[in-house]
């Protein structure tokens, strides 16, 4: 299915990229941190979003490549047929997603690696889904590129993502003033990102998305959507 090696991908650009368990120490410390902190995370989470996932992620099928899938919080959503292939680089995410995968008796292949050079080949995938990804990764136009080469024609890009503020409202002043000390502690998280804006630059077919609120402070504005593949 998917086994493919990167076809027309470049190298990466990942700050984490395969530092696996013989990265530094202090790295080390800080993804097993953050991985526990997102599976404790996302029991919050869920119940925020739970509604407009089942709706998002319904018909999934076929082929499904999920970048950056964490903990596994999507995994619940999937039907059990799909083929699934998770490209994470935080190793310490992954015992948390074959995990969950085991409980639900999902099928999954996990493998490390990084949204901007996509171990797929290309036109491999009927879905590509992220949800509070494209804030973490260094080069979302490159990560946005690699979608588009590893989706099949018609294929489609689900996401929910938090962006950035409006400008001129004061949460957009207040993720400007916190952006540094919060990269630091989310794991490379850009709370500022105007991610619906690249999402829509990044030469789709067709882009639609809504936009919400959930009651996260910093991180309250959300996008969720989909995006099309050209025929
Ligand atoms: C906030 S967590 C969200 C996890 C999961 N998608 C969820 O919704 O619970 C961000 C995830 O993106 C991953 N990530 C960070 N940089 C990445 C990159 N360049 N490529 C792919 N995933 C990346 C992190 O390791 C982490 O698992």
């Amino acid at each position: 299915m998917v086994n493919n090696g990167p076809q027309s991908a470049k190298s990466s650009g990942s700050k984490n990229l395969l530092q696996g368990p013989h990265g530094p120490r202090s790295l080390r410390l800080r993804q097993r941190a953050f991985a526990f902190f997102m599976a404790q995370f996302n029991k919050r989470y869920e119940k925020l979003v739970a509604e407009r996932k089942q709706a998002l992620f319904a018909g999934l099928h076929g082929d499904v490549l999920e970048i950056g899938p964490g903990t596994g919080a999507n995994l619940i959503y999937y039907r059990r047929d799909v083929r699934w292939l998770g490209i994470e680089p935080n190793p310490f995410m992954h015992t948390y997603l074959r995990e969950q995968a085991q409980k639900l008796a999902l099928p999954i292949e996990v493998r490390i690696g990084s949204a901007e050079c996509l171990e797929a080949a290309d036109k491999s995938m009927d879905a590509v889904v992220s949800t509070l990804v494209l804030c973490s990764v260094d080069d979302p136009a490159r990560a946005l590129r690699e979608i588009r080469r590893v989706l099949k024609p018609n294929g489609r890009y689900l996401f929910i993502e938090h962006v950035a503020a409006p400008r001129g409202q004061w949460r957009r002043r207040l993720q400007d003033l916190i952006y540094p000390i919060w990269c630091v502690l989310a794991d490379g998280c850009h709370v500022n990102r105007e991610t619906g804006g690249l999402i829509e630059a990044a030469g789709f077919a067709a882009v639609a998305y809504t936009r919400f609120q959930l009651p996260l402070g910093p991180v309250a504005p959300h996008i969720a959507g989909h995006a099309i593949e050209k025929a």
